[in-house]
């Protein structure tokens, strides 16, 4: 049988599925190729194509014995999804829809879904329970947030379980150097630490060091890549034997500063980080890490990567991929 990969060209898709096949399992990864890329996708059997298509997902779900699914395909852009809400909602919440109606049609059961710690927005208390009211503050967590209530619905009303793993700050590389990344495109602060640090860009920019942390920059919890992949097959084997459907965050359990990320970065690469300091964006809470006793008592996961793991990693994929794969 087989794991159906959506969005498995993708950052985390493509180490995930690597991890998954190395596991023993057959896989079978689908994605448009938007934001993705063929060589992530190694010599996996690939499929380009929309999650949007049934008709698509059923012919490939019969044809490669599809019986689970790990549901990374969507946008990601936070400050895009605030400009062009309809492309977010389309694409990440129609699609998923769609492609859930598709797996029930072919008797596909088991789903684990890419959710997100932006659901949460400022939280009351850190670390973060997944009890927590979500305060979603973009569009972006919205349509991930109506994901998880679509896959809850499904729970209810139909023989599909699934995982809905709210992943904190995705981070780091594969340790061999292989897949990563793209910098070009993220949003996301070890990539613009690794710019500024490299000198592909003239300086990072500290958004607000007046927060209400220890040393006033923003806290968050960075997952390093290949923990959040092993997460994905505890996940999967939690759902193979009979587990109930389960919303987990996934993070450290402990919260990194902006500053403390910039000390981390000079001390594993011997080199400076410049930076400058602005005023803080709207909507960035101060602090943000999980609580993550549920993950740990399901699943028996943890975590194994240190911050260091986490720049090393970035640091030696950036340095030899600053096209991502197309270097
Ligand atoms: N990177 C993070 O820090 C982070 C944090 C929380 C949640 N997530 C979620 O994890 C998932 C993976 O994130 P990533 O960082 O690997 O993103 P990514 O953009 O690198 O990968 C997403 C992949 O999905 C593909 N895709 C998009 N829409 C599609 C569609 N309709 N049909 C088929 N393929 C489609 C893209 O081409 C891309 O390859 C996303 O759902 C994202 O929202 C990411």
């Amino acid at each position: 049988m087989t794991t159906l990969i959506t969005g498995g060209a993708g950052y985390i898709g493509s180490i995930t599925s690597r991890l998954i096949r190395s596991t023993g399992r057959a896989v079978v990864v689908l994605d448009t190729l938007e934001n993705g890329h063929r060589k992530a996708v190694g010599d996996a059997p690939f499929v380009q194509g929309d999650i949007a298509d049934t008709e698509l997902v059923e012919r490939v779900c019969r044809e490669h014995q599809v019986d689970e699914v790990v549901h990374f395909a969507a946008y990601k852009a936070v400050g895009e999804s605030m400009e062009n809400p309809a492309k977010y909602f389309q694409n990440n919440v129609t699609g998923s829809q769609k492609l859930f109606d598709a797996l029930s049609r072919v008797g596909v059961n088991r789903v684990v879904f890419s959710s997100t710690a932006g659901i949460y927005g400022t939280p009351e208390v850190v670390p973060v329970t997944e009890q927590a009211e979500p305060r979603c503050e973009s569009v972006y967590a919205e349509t991930k947030l109506m994901i998880e209530k679509t896959l809850q619905w499904y729970s209810r009303t139909t023989n599909m379980r699934h995982v809905s793993l709210r992943y904190f700050n995705a981070a780091g590389a594969a340790t061999d150097g292989t897949l990563g990344e793209d910098w070009r495109f993220s949003q996301n602060l070890i990539p613009h630490v690794m710019k500024a640090v490299m000198g592909a860009s003239p300086a990072l920019t500290v958004f607000g060091n007046d927060f209400p942390t220890p040393d006033g920059t923003g806290v968050r919890d960075y997952i390093h890549v290949e923990d959040l992949a092993t997460a994905h097959v505890a996940a999967l084997e939690y759902l193979r034997n009979n587990g109930d459907s389960v919303t987990c965050n996934v993070g450290t359990g402990f919260g990194t500063s902006v500053m403390e990320i910039i000390h981390a970065t000079e001390r594993v690469t011997g080199k400076n980080v410049p930076y400058t300091v602005a005023g803080r964006r709207a909507g960035d809470p101060a602090e943000c890490y999980a609580d993550t006793q549920r993950i740990q008592q399901l699943f028996g996961w943890s975590p194994t990567r240190s911050l260091d793991d986490i720049i090393a990693s970035a640091f030696a994929w950036h340095s030899s991929h600053p096209l991502g794969h197309d270097s």
